[in-house]
């Protein structure tokens, strides 16, 4: 019998390697792609010998022409996927204009570009079998936007965007297609040189999930048909409907930006 194939970008890490886990528990063999070839190979051996599934590993930096032709041209030689998940992906912290012009090249590039490559790359063979999950991983942030998020912020928009256009264009195809839009997500993001500074206690632990509850909600979402932005948590589906209140979400925003302004690097 031929399993399930997911290939999963940002595989070595919190939301990807979560989905990553996730999917081979429930049997699916594995494309995993990511930059640290250390961390996917372990991760890998893992996965084989706990769940007797194939894994390939396929170390590839998306921010650049190079990895995502070759991640690309295996997505088109392999058989068909049954599913794909974009979740590489990274944060700056400060002003558009101070951070270095190749690293906001290299968030588009990653987040939105790749997407793009990536999916356009798999969706014939989905199509053609009537069946395929496109999984974007997005985020909160794609809803609204404030100071030192200006970037990151739109790159997630852009995905939002193309996350509905695809929906739109493959209603009755049998392929189903999902942004996952977290809040915020205890994984590697703020384990960068950026965040050096950074406290998980500066939020409160209320607004933190897991990973893991993550994709348990996404992949519970795409299995009953749930919403097409998919916002995991409660608590984050609230501050995003309060988002869209007249009145509320105007003060919202503007506290926000208030605040992000003021206090510089709020996450
Ligand atoms: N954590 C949060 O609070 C949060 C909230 C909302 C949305 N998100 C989104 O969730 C997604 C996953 O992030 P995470 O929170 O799980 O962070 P993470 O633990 O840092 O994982 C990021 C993954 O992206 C990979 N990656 C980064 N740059 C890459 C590149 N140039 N080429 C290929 N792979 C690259 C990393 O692997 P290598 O370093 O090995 O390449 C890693 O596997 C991102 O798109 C992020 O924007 C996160």
């Amino acid at each position: 019998m031929i399993r399930a194939l997911a290939l999963i970008t940002g595989a070595s890490s919190g939301i990807g390697e979560a989905y990553a886990r996730r999917l081979a528990r429930q049997g699916h063999d594995l494309i995993l792609v990511a930059r640290r070839e250390d961390r996917l190979q372990e991760l890998a051996r893992g996965m084989v010998k706990q769940h007797g599934v194939e894994v390939e590993v396929l170390p590839a930096d998306l921010a650049g022409e190079e990895g995502m032709s070759m991640v690309e041209a295996v997505i088109e030689q392999e058989r068909a996927l049954s599913m794909l998940v974009h979740a590489a992906g990274f944060g700056t912290r400060g002003h558009f204009a101070d951070i270095q012009p190749k690293k906001l090249q290299d968030m588009v590039s990653l987040h939105d570009l790749a997407a793009v490559r990536l999916l356009r790359a798999a969706i014939p063979a989905m199509r053609e079998a009537g069946r395929g999950d496109l999984v974007i991983i997005s985020s909160m942030a794609g809803f609204f936007t404030m100071a030192e998020y200006t970037l990151y912020s739109a790159s997630k928009a852009f995905l939002n965007m193309l996350a509905q256009g695809l929906d739109a264009e493959l209603a009755g195809s049998g392929l189903r297609v999902q942004a996952v839009c977290p809040g915020l997500v205890r994984t590697g993001f703020m384990e960068t040189e950026e965040y050096a500074d950074f406290s998980y206690d500066r939020v409160p632990d209320l607004a933190w999930m897991e990973a893991e509850e993550v994709v348990d909600e996404a992949l519970a979402a795409l299995n009953r048909g749930g919403p097409l932005l998919f916002v995991p948590g409660r608590l984050n589906r609230a501050f995003i409907q309060a988002l869209n209140a007249p009145g509320i979400g105007w003060a919202l925003r503007s506290g926000l930006n208030l605040l992000s302004r003021k206090a510089g690097n709020l996450f």
